[in-house]
């Protein structure tokens, strides 16, 4: 039996976990494992019945259970709090760092039935799929900050930091999974300015020589950005630091031209994190419109990584694909002569295949 943190959150985070949990008892049934979903509050559904974004005992309940499911957290009821409460600065941040989650794995995947949704030419992105593997407890976003006041204004430090263990523990996820995949690993630095780069360049070159079936490239991040508009099929795993890869994996996924399709998950050496990339768009929240299939695969990838369960993962992705194919959408994706479904619709359809 594997125990499962659900954090549902705010906006449509409920609507579309509810829909991934769904789909995983469904694979569970048909596999013969058993799935204990645990839900506990986060976001502003937790600052309204908490006081806090993220309670002691939500991180307890996450800690202690085989991996966390996260629907999204904030919403403009809570934009105005003290940025500590705020939803996404007072849960996840803390809640990434806190579970030790340093590897952060976005695919962006453009499924055949959808090539048309991109705002690329199909031609330059049908059969896309990469996966971008993000480090995501360093760097920038934690260095220490300061603002101080000088005269005629004010002056700010950001401190970017990275140990080279902290560079090896996610480069050795990034060429294990490329050695499962096309065998390319192109890592993304700016080695040309910073010296942080140079370290990071220095550590993954060091270690190809362990991964001699994994072809590794370099590249500027100001060159990657440009490659991923003007020839994106050329890669498959992209390695980055944080704040590189939050840009990137962004960029990736728009090429894809669909937000609610997208899952993630974010890795360490306890208990791992799955998400939705998109937000808790609250411009449609409540009303079924939400596309489920970000949190569904996310569901997949935690079969992947936490429980070990390829095959149980595979069959979901297919199970998407096939329901695609099928002509069911929902809104956000939909098309002329297609049948639009509402989220939980999706859900269901999903979980019969
Ligand atoms: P968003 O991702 O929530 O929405 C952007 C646009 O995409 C909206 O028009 C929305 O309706 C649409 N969209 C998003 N997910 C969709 C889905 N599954 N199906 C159909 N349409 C979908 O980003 P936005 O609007 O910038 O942020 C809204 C709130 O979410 C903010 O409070 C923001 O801080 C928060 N946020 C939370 C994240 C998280 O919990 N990981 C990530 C990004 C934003
Ligand atoms: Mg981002």
């Amino acid at each position: 039996m594997y125990k499962i943190t659900v954090l549902p959150g705010d906006g449509i985070g409920p609507e579309v976990t509810a829909q991934a949990t769904r789909v995983l008892a469904a694979s569970g049934r048909r596999m013969g494992v058993e799935f204990c979903f645990r839900e506990a509050l986060i976001g502003g559904a937790a600052y309204d019945a908490a006081g806090h974004p993220l309670p002691e005992e939500t991180l307890a309940l996450c800690r202690e259970g085989d991996a966390v499911l996260l629907g999204a957290v904030g919403g403009p009821k809570w934009d105005q709090l003290p940025v500590h409460l705020r939803p996404e600065v007072g849960a996840l941040l803390p809640l990434r760092k806190k579970l030790g989650v340093y590897a952060n794995l976005r695919p962006a995947r453009v499924f055949p039935a959808l090539a048309g949704a991109s705002t690329l030419k199909p031609e330059v992105v049908s059969g896309l799929d990469i996966l971008v593997v993000r480090e995501l407890t360093g760097g920038l976003y934690f260095g220490e900050k300061k603002r101080e006041d000088i005269p005629g204004g004010q002056r700010v430090t950001e401190t970017l930091v990275y140990t080279t263990e902290e560079i090896r523990r996610v480069a050795r996820r990034a060429f294990e999974l490329a050695g499962k995949r096309r065998k390319k690993l192109t890592s993304v630095d700016k080695a040309n300015v910073l010296e942080s780069s140079r370290l990071w360049r220095e550590v993954v070159t060091a270690m190809a020589v362990d991964y001699p079936d994994v072809a590794v490239n370099h590249m500027l991040v100001d060159n990657c950005a440009m490659q991923l508009v003007r020839n994106p099929r050329q890669f498959d795993v992209l390695l980055t630091e944080n704040l590189f890869g939050d840009i990137l994996s962004d960029q990736a996924a728009q090429l894809t031209g669909s937000l609610g399709m997208l899952p993630s998950a974010s890795l360490g050496d306890g208990t791992a994190l799955y998400e939705p990339i998109h937000g808790s768009a609250p411009d449609i929240a409540g009303r079924q419109l939400a596309n489920p299939v970000a949190a569904i695969l996310s569901g997949a990838m935690l079969l992947r990584y936490s429980c070990g369960l390829e095959e149980g993962a595979a069959a979901i992705e297919n199970a998407v694909t096939a329901v695609l194919e099928q002509g069911y959408r929902t809104a956000d994706i939909m098309e002329p002569g297609k049948r639009q479904v509402g989220t939980a619709e999706m859900g269901r359809l999903i979980a019969e295949l």
